[in-house]
């Protein structure tokens, strides 16, 4: 059934719709939507009964809805942006009105720390091995953090030697898709089982790229890895983009960009990039993410544009 919440998702993740044609072929007054959008108006049954057929031309489906997207953040480099890319990527997407749950599904527990959480008592690895339910904490309005720690280091040999052991995130994660639009999973420095996990569990997967040769080298073994795991077992995983990070504004990182793009044509790349910025690492040692930090920095900025390039349908 089509609500009003449903209706605003469904248009912030088509920006190409033009809003005030579709106030008229719906025969809405004027700025309806506008005003909808900017939570000034409330649509209402009518509104939404004159909206439903319009929409439904344009896409609108109510399984769009059913349940979350789940998108892995993954490069086996360290140090990449991958862990900066979930926090802030995940608040954007939370800012514009989803809901959404970040899974650290890395050892370091770096996202978890950016929360303040740092010896959770139940945490993803003992759901996955343990039949217990993924541990959901609130952090803000539409925002939530399934943490781990160390302790999931600790239990990396039980998940190999369980049954099932590449598909438990999957399983575990589609018990609780329904109360989210999004769950991004940030990955570890490496290509175990569990990056394996998250990319099994994940519809689409984000690879931030330092634009540094060293980089660039094994990015290749990542993507014969989701190749791998595209045949044999999650074969709707898509490579939603290549995400360049923490890029200077230098010949270097200019070259480095384009060489990427021509040696991986077949993959798409995020238009915009993530510019190399100090205040990120401030706003990790204030334990916030960039949009409570420095709401008007041009990395926060960025990141918002990476959330409307990302939502786009
Ligand atoms: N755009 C940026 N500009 C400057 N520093 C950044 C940027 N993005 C991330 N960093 C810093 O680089 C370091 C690594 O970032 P981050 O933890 O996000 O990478 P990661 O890929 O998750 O690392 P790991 O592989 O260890 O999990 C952190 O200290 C972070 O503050
Ligand atoms: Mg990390």
């Amino acid at each position: 059934m089509i609500t009003p919440d449903k209706i605003l998702k469904f248009i912030k993740q088509k920006p190409a719709l033009n809003l005030s044609q579709l106030e008229k072929e719906a025969a809405l007054p004027k700025k309806t939507l506008h005003k909808a959008l900017q939570g000034l108006l409330t649509l209402n049954e009518k509104h939404c009964n004159l909206l439903e057929p319009i929409l439904r031309e344009y896409g609108y489906a109510d399984e769009l809805f059913a349940k979350a997207k789940i998108i892995a953040i993954v490069n086996h480099k360290g140090g990449v942006g991958k862990t900066t890319t979930t926090i802030n990527l995940g608040k954007a997407l939370a800012l514009a009105g989803f809901s959404v749950l970040l899974v650290d599904f890395d050892s370091q527990g770096n996202t978890s720390q950016c929360f303040g959480v740092y010896a959770p008592e139940v945490q993803v690895i003992d759901a996955i091995l343990d039949n217990v339910p993924v541990p959901i904490l609130p952090v803000a309005e539409n925002f939530y953090l399934a943490p781990s720690n160390i302790k999931m280091a600790y239990r990396e040999t039980d998940l190999v030697n369980a049954i099932g052991n590449e598909k438990r995130l999957r399983n575990k994660l589609s018990q609780i898709s329904e109360q989210f639009d999004y769950i991004l999973i940030d990955c570890p420095p490496a290509l175990n089982i569990f990056t394996t996990n998250a990319l099994v569990a994940s519809d689409m997967c984000i690879v931030p790229l330092q634009p540094e040769a060293y980089a660039f080298y094994g990015v290749e073994n990542l993507f014969n890895r989701i190749y791998e795991i595209r045949q044999h077992v999650n074969n709707t995983l898509q490579v939603k983009g290549i995400l360049f990070t923490m890029v200077s504004n230098t010949l270097v990182h200019k070259q480095m960009m384009t060489f990427v793009k021509e040696q991986y044509k077949h993959i798409p790349v995020f238009t915009i990039s993530i510019e190399r910025a100090t205040i990120i690492q401030q706003s990790q040692v204030a334990q916030q993410d960039l949009f409570s930090y420095a709401p008007k920095s041009n990395v926060a900025m960025q990141y918002m544009e990476l959330a409307k390039e990302f939502m786009t349908i």
